[in-house]
């Protein structure tokens, strides 16, 4: 065949790190306000996971110093587990490099979040990213790095040790931003991540004001999270194909009963017999189409239990009522949830609450707040599930768009989280997620409506009790610095005995 060669380009490969310097704004680096706002979403999301790694109440600290008109400094500092020396240059300057990719929850998915602040930071600024940490070692490291975007690899500028004040990390970058426009998105973002791990306390500074500082509403840790093994429904060929290259001489249901959670003997010998595979058969003898039979079969597998629940970590109703009652001082809520159960094998539990006295009034949908594996979501709002979800159901039904105000804080935890682009901000429609998140709605939508009708308590009396919340936790706030502690007290055991909130289920 005669091809005409003058019309082709040359063909080439380019690095992750180059690929996601052209196509910046898919993962939330688009404009100098939203970088901003993801920079330190990045950063305080790694800070969490370090310090529930290290068994610590996090103390999440976030400056931003506006050095001049367009240019800021973001520092987070966290008392977690610290980064291994020797792992510091890659896991802060490689992109797609990290160590969250088992299967469990955690906020950190991609291996990508710090690396785009710092390259976003070094090509807006030219400065390189500053990392302080200590692990459990005596002396703590400093570091200067830039990332040779082409190659995808870092370059180290300073390498030496450094005193701090026991483990953690503490990170700067410098960026072209909009810290007028970012700055409000900030505030909710810290505030709601409080809601979401109500055992944290975040506290924020501009310009060396402080500016927020709350949170520990709940003294209790997360129970630590232990990876799981794969769930047969997403045995996909790929998948088999590894652990088969693992199994050797293995009998065929020996490997099923090790290689994945559910597969208990009695459910292994039941789905060889349904198959009718010999379960004594070695593994290294099966052929290319019984790997293939075998995938599409455990894939669509049915009569397993639950999947493992082991390696969620869902906020649970005493914390989730608590926080949402801190920050918002709800006249009356609501707790329920759904699973685990399972997408493609992924486990996933949705969880929610419904407060009374807080959101808009007279709207006919109550006001949605989105988390995803304990991280708020502020962006895309209109494109997630869980938005298209609130709006599916009848909500005049349960007796919401009448004045009182009502919101629903919706919470999808999971190994994985279906995100639709790298910036983690709106989560993809699955019909088994959709299926369980109207589930929850409309039983929180039936508590809803019990409430209300049992004589809900009037809007000024919320009024009142947000007005008398906000002043409690100023006196709390002066109190401890007076008494020169840096804890300050929690208002909201006193205000819930004052205003004998319901918590109805
Ligand atoms: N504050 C920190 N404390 C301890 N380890 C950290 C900290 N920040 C980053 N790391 C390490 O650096 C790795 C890379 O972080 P990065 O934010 O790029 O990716 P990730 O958190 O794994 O996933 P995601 O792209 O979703 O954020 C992490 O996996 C973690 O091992
Ligand atoms: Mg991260």
């Amino acid at each position: 065949m005669n091809q005409d060669n003058s019309l082709r380009g040359e063909f080439s490969s380019i690095s992750p790190a180059e690929f996601f310097y052209r196509n910046r704004q898919m993962a939330g680096f688009g404009n100098p306000s939203q970088a901003v706002y993801s920079t330190v979403r990045e950063l305080v999301e790694n800070s969490i996971d370090a310090c529930e790694e290290a068994r610590r109440q996090p103390d999440v600290r976030v400056s931003i110093d506006e050095e001049r008109s367009g240019v800021v400094r973001v520092t987070v500092s966290d008392n977690g587990t610290g980064v291994p020396y020797d792992e510091v240059p890659n896991a802060f300057a490689r992109v797609l490099y990290g160590d969250k990719f088992t299967a469990r929850q955690r906020r950190g998915t991609f291996g990508l979040g710090v690396t785009m602040a710092a390259l976003y930071g070094q090509i807006t600024t030219d400065s390189p990213l500053i990392v302080v940490t200590q692990t459990n070692h005596a002396t703590g490291r400093y570091y200067q790095l830039l990332i040779d975007i082409e190659n995808n690899q870092p370059v180290i500028l300073s390498d030496k040790s450094h005193e701090r004040e026991g483990p953690g990390t503490e990170v700067t970058i410098r960026l072209k931003g909009d810290l007028n426009r970012s700055r409000e998105r900030i505030y909710d973002y810290l505030q709601l991540t409080t809601v979401a791990s109500p055992h944290a306390r975040m506290e924020f500074t501009i310009n060396g004001s402080s500016i927020l500082k709350m949170g520990w509403w709940h003294q209790l840790l997360p129970t630590p999270t232990t990876p799981s093994k794969p769930h047969p429904h997403g045995a996909d060929l790929e998948l088999i194909r590894r652990l088969v290259a693992d199994a050797g001489e293995r009998s065929l249901h020996d490997f099923l009963v090790e290689s994945f959670q559910r597969m208990g003997k009695r459910t292994a010998t039941r789905f060889l017999k349904f198959l009718a595979l010999n379960p004594r058969q070695a593994m290294n003898t099966l052929g290319r189409e019984d790997i293939s039979r075998l995938s599409s079969a455990l894939r669509s597998f049915d009569g397993l239990g639950r999947p493992d629940g082991k390696c969620l970590s869902p906020i649970g109703k005493d914390a989730f009522l608590t926080s949402v009652e801190s920050v918002f001082a709800p006249s009356a809520l609501t707790y329920g949830s759904r699973g685990p159960t399972e997408w493609s094998g992924n486990a996933f539990i949705i969880e929610g609450v419904a407060a009374i006295g807080t959101g808009a009034r007279a709207a006919d949908v109550p006001a949605l707040y989105r988390f995803a594996n304990r991280v708020p979501l502020l962006y895309d709002s209109s494109e997630d599930t869980l938005t298209k979800m609130l709006k599916r159901v009848n909500w005049v039904q349960y007796g919401v768009g009448s004045t009182t105000p009502v919101s629903i804080f919706l919470h999808l935890c999971s190994t994985k989280i279906p995100f639709k682009a790298a910036g983690k901000q709106s989560i993809a429609s699955l019909p088994e997620i959709e299926h369980e998140v109207l589930s929850l709605l409309r039983e929180l939508g039936r508590s809803l409506k019990k409430t209300l009708k049992r004589g809900e308590r009037s809007v000024r009396d919320a009024q009142k009790k947000r007005e008398f919340d906000k002043a409690m936790k100023q006196v709390a706030q002066f109190s401890a610095e007076l008494a020169e502690r840096d804890v300050v007290p929690s208002t909201a055991e006193l205000i819930r005995r004052l205003f004998e909130v319901d918590h109805h289920v």
